[in-house]
């Protein structure tokens, strides 16, 4: 349905390129007659002008016609894709209740083949649980970029103290960046730690960022840092996340903020992941009222810079 519209919008598009086009070959072509002529046309042919500017009327009304098809089309367009949105939202969410249930069902066979003493069964179990727990995941971010786009995420906003937020951060991860033998080291410079903001959405943003981070250096440092910022007179953190990983290429640096996208998409790629989680934080930082940018140098390492206000998102 929406790739019909966007077919037709396109089809418009073209259609009105076209006759802007003759509309403009007529004007100049009328402006390059020399002024002599121009004056013959003038005194001695009345009707030429008449039927050009009957003819120049009939094509404004056909221009406003299609602006109007045009601007239909577009908002059809726009409702088809939050259609799309709302329709993948309610899914997720379906397909979420039965694969819990799977997870669910799955522990309870391996701790009853643990107790029968058939442990070298739960290999195939625990396979099922990882499998599962990934496509959870992955229902989870659809379902988040879908919410997103249909503006149906709620931002609950509480005064937090960053610090204590990102020491949880910090343990929450030690154990996956100690599995990568990375160090995450964390220089937390705030003069007031206090921030209004989402603490789960941050927590979120900030997990997936250091989660790439970890995910592309191996045997390398991570730095987490935190300080004030302050920009036409208004207050913000940055939270930077630095590694010492494999860097990404220049011209790759902004579509990897784009949902799906990947620097390597190629079917063997050695990291795992679905290219939702920028997508999602880019979008989760606007939100917020932030932003979120990144610097990098090929196999040297990557920076990415989340920039929040302490006082929240403007309102209204
Ligand atoms: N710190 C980093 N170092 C090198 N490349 C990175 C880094 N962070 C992101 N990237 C590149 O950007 C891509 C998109 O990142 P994103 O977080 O959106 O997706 P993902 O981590 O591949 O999958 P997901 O987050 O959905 O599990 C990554 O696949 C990787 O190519
Ligand atoms: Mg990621």
């Amino acid at each position: 349905m929406v790739a019909a519209e966007l077919a037709a919008l396109r089809d418009y598009r073209e259609r009105t390129e076209r006759q802007m086009e003759e509309l403009f070959n007529t004007i100049t072509a009328f402006a390059a007659l020399d002024y002599d002529r121009r004056a013959l046309v003038h005194d001695d042919n009345d009707e030429l002008i008449n039927a050009m500017a009957i003819g120049l009327n009939m094509m404004g009304e056909e221009l406003s016609h299609t602006m109007k098809a045009l601007v239909g089309a577009r908002d059809e367009a726009l409702a088809a894709s939050r259609a799309k949105s709302a329709f993948l939202a309610n899914i997720s969410h379906e397909l979420r209740t039965p694969l819990n249930a799977i997870i669910g069902y799955a522990e309870i066979i391996r701790e009853d083949l643990v107790d029968a003493g058939q442990d070298a069964l739960t290999v195939d179990v625990d396979r099922l649980q990882i499998a599962s727990r990934h496509l959870l995941n992955l229902i989870q971010d659809v379902l988040d970029l879908a919410r997103i786009e249909a503006g149906r995420v709620d931002v609950r906003l509480e005064q937090i103290d960053l610090r204590t937020l990102l020491q949880e951060l910090q343990t929450t991860l030690a154990p996956s960046v100690k599995e990568a033998g990375n160090v995450l080291h964390a220089r937390v410079e705030l003069g007031r730690p206090q921030v209004l903001t989402d603490p789960l959405r941050l927590q979120q943003i900030l997990l997936n960022i250091l989660g790439n981070a970890n995910k592309f250096t191996v045997g390398g440092d991570i730095t987490l840092s935190a300080c004030d910022h302050v920009e036409h007179g208004r207050a913000f953190v940055d939270i930077t996340v630095a590694d010492t990983g494999i860097g990404i290429p220049a011209d790759k640096l902004e579509t990897i903020f784009d949902a799906f996208t990947q620097v390597d998409d190629t079917a063997t790629r050695r990291f795992g992941g679905t290219g939702l989680g920028l997508a999602i934080s880019r979008r989760l930082c606007d939100l917020l009222g932030g932003s979120i940018v990144v610097s990098s140098e090929l196999r040297r390492g990557s920076t990415f810079r989340v920039r929040l206000p302490v006082d929240g998102p403007p309102r209204g």
